[in-house]
């Protein structure tokens, strides 16, 4: 088979196949000039499918939202570098910015951030809920099953009814995501669940309701504000990641917005996905706690022993911006309030030794966001079963971007086809048939 897609012009592809006819592709090009050749009729044309395991060559939609030159380095959220939205906009402006494609009006902004007030508590039926966890539940299991729990309570938000329907369900899922977030923590620490301050921005009060107890409120240092609002930015999106794609996904089906933000949910838990900043901070704790050098960690990986967690990327064949950004943010912070942290040290070394060792220059493989995150994360005080929730909440505004675009733009189900590899066709044998015998329990199977 050939699969020549040689251009006779700058629009068309040409495949030859064995067995079919020539057929002649639509190249499409986007904004930033990245090429696709469109394959939705093959199949009915030429009997073919295309097979591409993990989707390293597959692009599953078109969107607008964010682009990433995985050569460069660069990542835009609607066209806007996420280097100037880290330093200058706040996690509420990007949240409109990814969902409504441009950067808020003031009124807008207003309009919205009093949304997200007012939408902060959670029903108290649904906050119950919490108390049939278990006090050693993942945080992300509750998290994805409080997200569906919580579309219970808000039948209305299950219905489309335009955009000022949809700002209301944004704003509730954002801010309701948020408390129950929080509120996960508590009942996995056994303390009181601390109610959302109506007067707190998003981010103060989300820290508010980790860190206060009754009657010990949360002071929060600017500079542990700062690093986390820099924390949620840029989370808020990768364009098609799995969980991601996982929304979209989803939503293609005609699932509500909370079930399918709840399906990201548990894919990013993964830790090949977001739950790799758990595992990176794990991986970092094992080798301090082992007193292992990190020249020897540098050769099992190398050995494929195991994998250097915060490293590699899909997409990120060059430094991932997010990182190099954190890990500013991360030495900003640790300097202002003096602090010192060994694992930061261990993570240091270790880059230094990837990056300039073999294995890892010829693999394209260096730090991701998950490298330095957790470290972020480790200063502000989060604890280490909460990271991956923290990327949820950052990531949630991203996925409500997609949910909202498959559903306006999306079209079709997402519903890829397959190579089958299994049996051919074969007939049944009984139980019996296969040797049971008749005094044997096997035939109260059903
Ligand atoms: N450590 C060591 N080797 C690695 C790593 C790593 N972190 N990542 C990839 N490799 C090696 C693979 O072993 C493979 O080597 P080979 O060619 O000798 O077989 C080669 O690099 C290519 O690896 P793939 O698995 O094909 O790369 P893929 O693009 O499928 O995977 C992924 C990307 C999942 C991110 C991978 O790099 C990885 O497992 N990284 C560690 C987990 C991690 O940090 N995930 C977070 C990603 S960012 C995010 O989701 C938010």
């Amino acid at each position: 088979m050939t699969t020549d897609t040689a251009q006779t012009t700058a629009r068309t592809a040409t495949l030859r196949l064995p067995d079919a006819p020539e057929y002649t592709l639509p190249v499409v090009v986007g904004s930033e000039g990245e090429r696709a050749v469109e394959i939705a009729k093959l199949r009915d044309a030429t009997g073919y499918i295309t097979l591409d395991s993990g989707y390293a060559s597959t692009g599953s939609c078109a969107s607008d939202i964010t682009f990433i030159d995985g050569d460069h380095g660069v990542l835009r959220y609607r066209g806007y570098p996420i280097e100037q939205l880290a330093a200058r906009s706040s996690f509420v402006e990007v949240a409109w910015l990814l969902i409504f494609g441009e950067l808020p009006t003031a009124e807008q902004m207003a309009s919205f951030s009093r949304l997200l007030t007012d939408n902060e508590l959670l029903h108290e039926s649904l906050r119950h809920h919490f108390e049939g966890f278990p006090p050693s539940a993942h945080p992300m299991a509750m998290l994805s099953a409080m997200i569906n729990a919580s579309s219970c309570y808000h039948p209305d938000l299950l219905v489309e009814d335009g955009e000022e329907h949809f700002i209301t369900s944004t704003a509730k899922l954002i801010s309701k995501v948020r408390t129950i977030a929080a509120f996960s923590y508590k009942k996995s620490i056994g303390q009181p669940l601390i109610y959302p301050h109506p007067e707190r921005s998003y981010c103060r009060n989300f820290l508010h309701m980790m860190f206060s107890i009754p009657y010990a409120e949360y002071h929060c240092r600017p500079a542990v504000l700062e690093a986390f609002v820099k924390f949620l930015i840029l989370h808020a999106d990768h364009e098609q990641n799995c969980s991601t794609s996982t929304v979209r996904m989803v939503a293609s089906s005609g699932a509500n917005l909370f079930a399918s933000i709840a399906a990201g949910v548990c894919a990013l838990w993964g830790p090949l996905h977001g739950g790799a900043n758990q595992a990176a901070i794990e991986m970092l704790l094992q080798i301090r706690d082992s007193g292992a050098r990190v020249k020897d960690v540098v050769e099992a990986v190398k050995a494929k022993q195991f994998r250097l967690m915060g490293f590699g990327h899909r997409v990120y064949k060059s430094y991932d911006p997010r990182a190099g950004i954190l890990k500013d943010a991360l030495r900003a912070m640790m300097k202002v309030s003096e602090a010192s942290d060994n694992l930061m040290e261990i993570a240091m070394e270790l880059e230094e030794a990837a990056l300039t060792d073999d294995y890892f220059i010829s693999r394209n493989l260096y730090p991701n966001v998950d490298f330095y995150s957790g470290l972020i994360l480790r200063q502000i005080g989060i604890p280490i079963p909460m990271f991956t929730v923290m990327f949820a909440i950052g990531r949630v505004p991203g996925w409500i971007a997609h949910w909202y675009e498959q559903r306006r733009h999306g079209g079709r189900i997402f519903r890829p086809r397959q190579i089958y590899t299994g049996h051919t066709q074969r007939d049944y044998v009984s139980l019996r048939e296969r040797g049971c015998a008749v005094d044997q329990d096997c035939s109260h199977s059903f």
